[in-house]
């Protein structure tokens, strides 16, 4: 159980926003955090690699069971209430709802009886900024709905019907590494995971260091349509090798069988294929504590993303390089599907404060934008806390 002294400011605010809308205390307060990606970008819906860790920022929704099935959920930050009816689900209603809706339509459709409830949710992952907002989102919404309706929590199966709403509802033809990481993530960790048979190795970060993120206050445009495209040019180059994924193209085939491609698929696939290369190098390392080798592999990714995927941004270029330039900062690159939002650093420990400070200065004396920055730690997944009146779920 957890008491309300120790919870973050967000989920205290859904707390109290439940009890001024629904006139009762929640009995439940469900968290899914954001993420961001240490390494291994556009590499997931080529059933490669990634290594993202779940953050200090989160989606909490603080609820009650009801005995029917609707749910009632008001969101604190847009102050607006929506309904969501779980035998018979249509669009409608304020847009922020159907990231829950399609979540609750991909669980009621795996065959799950499902019990509704009243909650007030908030939270604290900025929009649109990369850290994966909307996977928390669907996250919380099944963490919630597994919780009042008895289902088990399987966080590979959660992270695939949170996938197939923002596919199949939302339509948003995304990765599986946003909610593969909000549903399993580790604390002190970031995961390894096979975005082909969901395989999870958790690696330790290394002790000494921290991961800052760098918020470029720039908000990406156009991205589905670029990354449309550059799923695209990934499928074509596969077909190309006659493999399945470019998952399955070692650099050694690449390097033999690359010349037929046309100049503009043979970077895109060359970025898929170096970059699954250093995410699982960067898990290797990692777990051997060469932080200044994982640093390596994060600069070789910036430049990687930003000169064969071709997915960064003049925000994005500038807030890496000046973090580059600053000490205690072993490596640093864009992180998320890319054109704006966040990127990510690994910084000493000792050098963190100083360099936060630094970078947020340079960065606002050299662009017209307003950076945030900072430092997280890596949190578990998805879960669900009792808050009295009904017993605490398994973690
Ligand atoms: C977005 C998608 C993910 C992944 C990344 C790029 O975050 O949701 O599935 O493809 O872009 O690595």
């Amino acid at each position: 159980m957890i008491t309300p002294r120790t919870l973050p400011a967000t989920a205290r605010a859904a707390i109290a926003a439940f009890t001024a809308q629904f006139g009762t205390t929640p009995t439940w307060l469900i968290r899914a955090p954001g993420r961001v990606n240490l390494i291994g970008e556009h590499t997931d819906y080529n059933d490669g690699f990634v290594l993202p860790l779940a953050i200090d920022r989160a989606v909490w929704i603080a609820l009650r069971p009801r005995d029917d099935a609707r749910v009632n959920v008001f969101a604190v930050d847009k102050a607006e209430r929506g309904t969501i009816d779980l035998r018979h689900f249509a669009r409608g209603g304020p847009s922020w709802l159907e990231y829950l809706r399609g979540s609750a339509w991909a669980l009621a459709e795996s065959g799950a009886a499902l019990v509704g409830w009243d909650g007030a949710m908030a939270g604290d992952v900025p929009l649109g900024a990369g850290l994966s907002s909307s996977a928390a989102v669907e996250l919380a919404t099944l963490r919630a709905l597994t919780t009042t309706s008895q289902l088990p929590w399987s966080p590979a199966t959660m992270a695939t019907l949170g996938q197939r709403a923002e596919n199949r509802w939302v339509g948003v033809n995304c990765g599986i590494m946003d909610q593969m990481i909000s549903a399993a993530g580790e604390a002190d960790h970031a995961l390894l995971i096979d975005c082909r048979s969901l395989a999870l190795t958790s690696v330790p970060l290394p002790a000494g260091y921290v991961v800052v993120v760098m918020d470029t206050g720039t908000r990406r445009g156009l991205v589905d349509s670029a990354y449309n495209e550059r799923r695209h040019q990934c499928e074509a180059a596969a077909r190309h090798f006659g493999v399945t994924a470019l998952r399955d193209i070692t650099e050694a085939t690449f390097g033999t069988q690359a010349d037929a491609l046309d100049p503009l698929t043979r970077r895109r696939a060359r970025h898929v294929i170096t970059e699954n290369a250093r995410t699982v190098a960067a898990a290797e390392r990692l777990r051997a504590g060469d932080a200044a080798a994982v640093g390596a592999l994060m600069d070789a990714s910036h430049q990687s993303l930003r000169d064969d995927f071709e997915v960064s941004s003049p925000a994005l270029n500038q807030i890496v390089e000046i973090a580059r330039r600053q000490p205690g900062c072993v490596g640093a690159r864009m992180t998320g599907a890319g054109f704006g939002g966040c990127a990510v650093a690994l910084v000493e420990a000792a050098a963190a404060s100083a360099f936060t400070a630094r970078v947020d200065a340079e960065y606002r004396a050299s662009t017209s934008w307003t950076p945030s920055l900072y430092v997280t730690t890596a949190q578990a997944g998805a879960s669900a806390h009792g808050l009295g009146g009904l017993p605490a779920a398994h973690p």
